[in-house]
């Protein structure tokens, strides 16, 4: 795993924006894995604006998202789905068609999770995955005490998630209490992985999954096993790692850096 720090958010934000353009330019037909959240609202933003002013072309793209909420229909507008296509997907040149989401609503969910499963098999593989940090230590929506081999499926949220959550429903009591999600042995199959973590609320649980023990009660420590991951964090969410300085030397000075400085 590498640790890298950028001043502020919009700094770590530019940063995974370049990443994600230039794996989209080095393979147009990219297997893009995708998350959701605040943290990701401007760097969907950011990438938008990037495609319009260098025509960073998306059309044969592929997208799988992490989650998506069970009972919410693609329509309402706290849906993974909606919030995908409005903050992303209506704003690039990507086919709706290559663009995947488990959805809440199949009658049978675990079918659903595993034909999810399947797709993304078909597509070989997610070759890009970008993930946030939860403040329950979750990525995806893997909460405490997931399998580190577990795939896609159905989980229930912890009551912090439902809080970090549900003031972005119009009434937070109907945000629902369980949801879809790739599992940590899924995420953890992503051939490249990249998570944006920022603001000092996230402090503590990165420095837990970052430099912590590896254990399924900080689901984002199983980041430490994946051979190609990155974490882009800024001051604020570094503020408790133990090894800043070599992370902030690792950024400056090594050539896999250079570019991007
Ligand atoms: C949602 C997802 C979650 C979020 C995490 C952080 O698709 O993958 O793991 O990344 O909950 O959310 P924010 O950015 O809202 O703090």
């Amino acid at each position: 795993m590498e640790v890298i720090i950028r001043p502020d958010k919009e700094k770590a934000m530019e940063l995974v924006a370049k990443l994600i353009i230039n794996a989209v330019r080095e393979k147009p037909s990219l297997v893009l894995g995708l998350a959701t959240g605040n943290t990701m609202e401007p760097l969907y933003a950011k990438i938008a604006e990037i495609h319009k002013r260098e025509k960073v072309d998306f059309s044969l793209c592929r997208t799988f998202n992490l989650d998506e909420y069970v009972g919410l229909k693609a329509e309402h507008r706290n849906s993974y789905r909606h919030y995908m296509n409005e903050h992303f997907f209506n704003k690039i040149n990507i086919d709706l068609r290559n663009t995947h989401l488990p959805s809440g609503t199949a009658k049978d969910l675990d079918r659903e999770c595993e034909k999810y499963e399947q797709k993304m098999k078909e597509c070989g593989g997610i070759d890009f995955q970008l993930l946030g940090i939860g403040k329950s230590g979750h990525i995806g929506f893997n909460e405490p005490l997931s399998a580190f081999f577990s795939r896609t499926r159905v989980k229930a949220l912890t009551p912090t998630t439902i809080a970090q959550n549900s003031p972005l429903f119009d009434r937070p009591e109907d945000m629902p209490k369980r949801a879809i999600t790739m599992g940590v042995g899924t995420i953890l199959e992503a051939k490249r992985i990249v998570t944006l973590v920022v603001g000092s609320s996230k402090a503590e649980i990165l420095a837990k999954a970052v430099e912590g023990p590896v254990t399924s009660m900080v689901s984002a420590s199983a980041l430490q096993l994946h051979s190609k991951c990155v974490v882009i964090a800024d001051e604020k969410a570094a503020a408790n790692l133990q090894g800043r300085d070599y992370y902030r030397w690792i950024f400056n000075n090594e050539p896999e850096w250079d570019e991007f400085r």
